[in-house]
């Protein structure tokens, strides 16, 4: 009976602990499921980096100007999403069964809510509309279509509206020809009024406004857009006048070096006053990314300080931005940050401002 009884306690006290009903465990802490670990993290294994218990690991960057204010727009660093809108899982709208490569888990909100700043979109014309595609040949197809444009950049509107201190950067890859195409889905979804204009931004190296002066002039949404012409027809900054940014994809991953990509200008011109690092292969990778976004790119951030005349990354885009064996790329985040923000290695040592 005795025996019994503690075998019953042990199995409840296990069954506590499993279910984690208070127990909220820290970065690294082995775990069962989400809601056993502390908040902004996850429960997962990293089996490429021979982690095959599941384990808390994070999936948040602290929000920089949560813990300093007052420092102008390129004195912080954001995570950044690849590709931000191939979800896996998804179907396309048009009904197609999507073939492209996917290289994130979860929908535009749930990442902004998880401290994503920076979101990498495709657009394309398609069906008499803007679509966000991962197509190829500069043409959209229905097997490479995910939705319209408009729904995802009406998430984001939601998020700025909702959070009005909030600075939300898009990179552009940018396939429409039709003329304002981007101008007419921008307006649609609501983001005119947080437009930050390219006539405020630096050409020549200079700080960028401080985020306190972007918030209160509700200048809250930074646009780039691949295509040079688009500044002049349509005010989209072109994103190589104002940032440098290295090689992408398998180029770019390769321990040592940290060329610039082919539309930037090098790695160390001052000229630009942001830094963006990709740190991605090719071909996305759901079960490498845990071990890519972890040690291997703080390393790569390394070399690319260095690469980029001593500066850290203001943007860090990974795919899969929620896989790792620990830390991830948040923590690439929050380390980049801090050496922006206080010349510390760790945001979370800054002293709040
Ligand atoms: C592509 O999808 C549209 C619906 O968005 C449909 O009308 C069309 O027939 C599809 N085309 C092909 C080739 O399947
Ligand atoms: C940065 O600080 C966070 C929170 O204190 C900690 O979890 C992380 O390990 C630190 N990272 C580094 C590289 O110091």
């Amino acid at each position: 009976m005795k025996v019994i009884k503690f075998m019953l306690t042990l199995c409840i006290a296990t069954l506590f602990i499993a279910t984690g009903f208070s127990s909220a465990l820290k970065e690294g802490q082995t775990c069962v499921a989400d809601r056993n670990c502390d908040a902004g993290l996850h429960c997962e294994t990293c089996v490429a980096n021979g982690n095959f218990r599941p384990r808390c690991t994070r999936i948040q960057p602290l929000i920089p100007t949560s813990k300093v204010r007052g420092l102008p727009f390129n004195r912080y660093s954001w995570l950044t999403t690849h590709n931000a809108f191939a979800r896996l899982g998804e179907r396309s709208e048009t009904g197609a069964v999507i073939l492209s490569p996917k290289n994130q888990q979860d929908t535009i909100t749930d990442q902004l809510n998880n401290g994503v700043r920076g979101l990498m979109l495709d657009m394309y014309d398609f069906e008499n509309d803007i679509w966000l595609c991962h197509s190829y040949g500069g043409n959209c197809y229905n097997y490479t279509a995910f939705q319209p444009a408009i729904n995802v950049l009406k998430e984001i509107q939601v998020f700025l509206e909702a959070n009005p201190s909030e600075i939300v950067t898009i990179m552009i890859e940018d396939y429409v020809a039709s003329p304002k195409g981007l101008t007419k889905v921008f307006d649609a979804a609501g983001l005119r009024k947080f437009w930050f204009p390219v006539s405020r931004m630096p050409k020549n190296g200079e700080n960028w406004p401080t985020v306190d002066d972007m918030v209160r002039q509700n200048q809250r949404l930074v646009v780039f857009t691949s295509k040079s012409s688009k500044e002049a027809s349509e005010g989209i900054a072109y994103e190589w006048r104002y940032l440098i940014e290295n090689q992408y994809g398998n180029g770019g991953m390769k321990a040592g070096s940290c060329p610039n990509r082919a539309e930037s200008p090098s790695m160390n011109t001052k000229t630009r006053s942001l830094v963006l690092m990709n740190y991605f292969p090719d071909a996305p990778d759901v079960t490498q990314a845990c071990k890519h976004n972890s040690a291997p790119l703080i390393s790569m951030m390394n070399t690319c300080y260095e690469a980029a005349g001593k500066r850290w990354p203001n943007f860090i885009a990974v795919d899969y931005y929620k896989r790792s064996d620990g830390g991830g790329a948040p923590e690439a985040v929050d380390v980049a940050s801090g050496h922006l923000v206080c010349g510390c290695n760790n945001i979370s040592f800054a002293r709040k401002m």
